[in-house]
């Protein structure tokens, strides 16, 4: 599959700024969403993959240029699996300290001491004319007891990556895109281009 040109159908800095880094050696001219005028696709699928295909097919569309679009989030094992593919809408004012208070406040009260969960992204690339392609990645590790660090975004300063004693926050970018939930997503996308 040849791409010369690649829009990143997502609103959100910080996932837009890792999918830039790591297509980076790839050449592919990559542009956000914002950076198009295109405006944000409101999500109402119950799963990543739906989600992540709403965004891509509808702004391909749009625009007439592939689309990849990242849906994501934290599925904490204590709270059944949420705040899953309700992460961005679970923080209070989209203000993640928040978010991160409630969601450490949920653990306590749920009296379990499982501090197992994982990040989940969900990536569909929708062409012109073309079927759309999922790739998915996951990153399995704990929550921390508070927050801790300040690198990356969302969720970041409360997940400790399994194999390491550090949040994604305090490991910082090269290590995240290493072995996060959306390095793997990606690579997988990667092989298919190639
Ligand atoms: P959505 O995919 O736009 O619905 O948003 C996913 C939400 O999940 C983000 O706003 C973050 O809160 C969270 N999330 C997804 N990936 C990451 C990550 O790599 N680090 C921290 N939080 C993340």
């Amino acid at each position: 599959m040849k791409i010369t040109k690649l829009v990143v159908a997502s609103h959100n800095a910080g996932k837009i700024a890792e999918i830039k880094t790591l297509l980076s050696p790839l050449h592919i001219e990559v542009v956000s969403a914002a950076e198009l005028r295109l405006g944000d696709v409101e999500e109402t699928g119950t799963t990543f993959e739906e989600n992540a295909k709403i965004k891509a097919e509808t702004l391909t569309l749009q625009c007439g240029i592939p689309c990849l679009a990242d849906d994501s989030g934290l599925c904490v094992d204590a709270l059944n699996g949420r705040p899953g593919v309700f992460s961005a809408r679970y923080a209070p004012d989209r203000d993640f300290s928040k978010g991160m208070q409630k969601l450490l406040e949920e653990m306590k009260v749920s009296g379990s001491d499982n501090r197992k969960a994982h990040f989940s992204c969900c990536m569909a690339l929708a062409c012109p004319n073309a079927k759309t392609k999922i790739f998915e990645g996951r990153v399995d590790g704990k929550i921390a007891l508070k927050p801790s660090g300040s690198n990356g975004f969302g969720y970041d300063p409360i997940f400790v990556p399994d194999g390491y004693e550090q949040t994604f926050a305090e490991l910082g970018e090269d290590v995240k895109n290493k072995i996060s939930h959306r390095s793997r997503a990606l690579d997988k996308f990667i092989k298919e281009l190639k």
